[in-house]
């Protein structure tokens, strides 16, 4: 949710640090800082920082005895984005080449000047990043502040700065009276006063209960940063003489392309001459603080990949992207002569899949939307029973996995908590645990038992869109393949293959057809306070997909329903003043549907319709019909979600909302 940034080299930090927190931004966007080490003179610059959290303050204690010079630290941070960031940082530039940097999602605190991160601990000599909850702050809190200790913001992050400087520095604690609470942590051995920052950080994360990708530099260390991670991704660049770290790759492509993932309970020692590796805490596979040797991977990931290329917003860029994201999906994995697919990332697992009595599919947002799709397509054509839950829900009930079950896990980051936590639950009673992911090195491609990437490349926006299409390919592949091990014949299996081979050219035409009409239906409902989304078969999931991005992005309340279930409910809710988009492509249910536009138009509600090219029927029924070319009823999601897509895109951005970065939201959601 948080992005993490840091660096250590020879070049100035801030502006590394600035740039990747751009790159970032989208993880969050409430509030960003960074925290320097800056070698000093004998006069001291400043240090820690006033109570509104805006400027930095000089405490005076930072000069050497004998004015030599020492390093300070300073800390810039503010509510709002980053560009207030860089006028905050730019109006007193500091100097150094050590620092990290945050852009916050708020958890615990409101966003505010005060909340933001980095945090101090109580001697303002040590700051910290962090991404993720610390659920058992408030004991340590209570306690910490029974000892003296005072807090100036909100958060959880802070009181785990204020335990790491009570375990790094012996001296301080006697200082500030403290000494006489030491054994009530139960954790500092007789040596504490000479404890390295990476130990201090160590202990003092065995004390905590919770999530973190983190990253701490002290004015007393400063010639290194220590981080690490439990749940909040992490990883390490390698540069030439210099390192950074990052919550995601895009941060520091524009430096390295020579990674090491941290993974969970694992921490490093970052120093301008290399990176240290250890494990945090004894977890069952080792005994804690056991040195590990990380390979060091290579990102593929190419700069304009993650810029926005001449659109006004990343939501814009990715939607214009799908033909060639859904041909990226399908590339080399098609045999069309067998009427058949191959997923490589599956080659070891086809025995399991063949054999499976049932698949489980999880998922969070529109990586469930794409999952229910998937559900009705591998039901249809392979007829294996397929259950499909929201993560959230399954990781906390007690599931029911069977012998020989498999799960997909659906993620576009892959590195959704309640996703991550749904697979390692299944895998724990069992079953075999794929994944279909975007994100290449992500914690859930990393800890599925084999899986298929979409190959979406980097989503930036907050909505996802081409990610969604992607998944959706992916999940036509699968159905195929397992379609081919059982039922499907190769006839079929052929016609399937030729009917995604022409979506890409199908999408661009949507697109070129289409937007224009949207722009100016936009206009015409963007005061609209409600909408209703309705589709049957493989388009119910469409509709909630349709609702859920006009919701996010444009901030009117949306609902998506089976056309059917209309009757049962929300037509209620229908009058003069609700558009009602209907998802109406000429597929086995089409009659059906238009009899639901009927029930629609017959209560005076706006009909939308998203129909087949040449469908005449629909026209004297809808107000408007968005029209998308004909194709396989499984594949009409692909295309009828397009225009869903431009409308909650144009209606954001006539209401002037900032679709890329939408309130509340954060791209990639790494806490529960
Ligand atoms: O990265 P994931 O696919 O696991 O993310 C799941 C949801 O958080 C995500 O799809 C979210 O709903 C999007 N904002 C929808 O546009």
């Amino acid at each position: 949710m948080c992005g993490i940034v840091g660096y250590i080299g020879n070049r100035e930090a801030a502006p590394i640090l600035l740039s990747g927190l751009h790159r970032l931004e989208y993880r969050g966007y409430d509030s960003a800082g960074l925290a320097l080490l800056e070698t000093l003179g004998a006069e001291v610059r400043s240090s820690g920082f006033s109570s509104n959290g805006k400027r930095p303050v000089d405490n005076g204690q930072r000069t050497s005895d004998n004015g030599q010079r020492t390093t300070g630290l300073v800390i810039e941070k503010c509510k709002g984005k980053v560009t207030a960031l860089e006028t905050l940082a730019q109006s007193t530039p500091h100097h150094g080449t050590v620092g990290i940097g945050h852009t916050r999602w708020a958890t615990h605190g409101v966003p505010s000047d005060t909340n933001s991160h980095p945090h101090t601990d109580q001697s303002e000599r040590i700051a910290i990043i962090h991404n993720g909850i610390i659920e058992n702050y408030l004991s340590i809190k209570e306690r910490l502040a029974a000892r003296g200790h005072t807090f100036r913001s909100e958060t959880d992050t802070e009181v785990l700065a204020h335990l790491i400087g009570e375990y790094y520095s012996e001296s301080e604690i006697r200082g500030t009276g403290l000494d006489s609470h030491v054994s009530e942590l139960g954790h500092r051995s007789p040596d504490a006063g000479h404890r390295t920052l990476t130990e201090a950080v160590r202990l003092a994360l065995n004390e905590v209960v919770g999530t973190y990708g983190i990253a701490v530099v002290s004015a007393d260390s400063p010639e290194e940063i220590v981080c690490a991670r439990n749940g909040s991704p992490l990883v390490l660049g390698v540069g030439d003489g210099e390192y950074f770290v990052a919550s995601d790759a895009s941060a520091i492509i524009a430096h390295t392309r020579q990674v090491i993932y941290l993974a969970d309970n694992e921490m490093a020692t970052i120093t301008r001459s290399g990176i240290k590796t250890r494990t945090i805490s004894a977890d069952g596979l080792s005994g804690g603080n056991e040195e590990i040797t990380k390979p060091v991977e290579r990102i593929e990931m190419e700069l304009e990949a993650i810029e926005k290329g001449g659109y006004e917003h990343f939501m814009l860029k990715e939607i214009h992207e799908q033909p060639r994201t859904i041909t990226d999906a399908m590339r080399g994995r098609i045999l069309e002569e067998e009427g058949n697919v191959k997923l490589g990332g599956l080659q070891n697992h086809l025995q399991e899949l063949r054999r499976a009595p049932r698949l489980v599919i999880t998922a969070c947002g529109t990586s469930y939307h794409a999952g229910l799709i998937g559900k009705y397509m591998i039901e249809q054509y392979a007829r294996v029973p397929v259950t499909i839950e929201y993560a959230s829900e399954f990781r906390y009930r007690n599931p029911i996995i069977e012998e020989g079950d498999v799960m997909f896990g659906i993620s576009q980051s892959g590195e959704t908590a309640d996703t991550l936590a749904a697979m390692r639950e299944g895998k724990r009673k069992g079953a075999l645990a794929l994944g279909i992911v975007n994100v290449v090195g992500s914690t859930i491609a990393r800890e599925s038992d084999g899986g298929v990437y979409i190959h979406a490349g980097p989503e930036i926006g907050v909505a996802s869109t081409k990610a969604f299409t992607s998944q959706l390919t992916v999940l036509s592949l699968l159905a195929i393949m397992l379609g081919r091990m059982r039922h499907l014949s190769v006839v079929d299996g052929r016609a399937m293959i030729h009917a995604l081979r022409e979506l890409p050219e199908k999408v661009q035409k949507t697109l070129d057809d289409t937007e224009r009409q949207i722009m100016e239906l936009a206009e015409s409902f963007k005061n609209a306070s409600n909408f209703l989304y309705l589709g049957r078969g493989y388009n119910y999931p469409v509709a909630l997909e349709g609702a859920l991005k006009l919701k996010e992005i444009s901030y009117i309340h949306a609902e998506g329903y089976p056309a059917a279930e209309m009757k049962h409910g929300p037509i209620a809710l229908i009058d003069e003043n609700m558009p009602v988009v209907v998802v109406a492509p000429q597929d086995d249910v089409y009659e059906k549907v238009l009899s639901n536009i009927q029930e629609v138009r017959a209560r005076k509600g706006h009909v939308i319709a998203i129909a087949t090219e040449g469908d005449t029927k629909i026209h004297a029924l809808a107000e408007q019909v968005i029209y998308i070319p004909e194709t396989l009823a499984m594949l009409t999601p692909i295309l009828s979600v397009i225009p869903l897509q431009l409308l909650s895109y144009y209606i954001a951005t006539a209401r002037g909302c900032n679709v890329d970065q939408p309130r509340n939201l954060a791209k990639s959601v790494t806490v529960e």
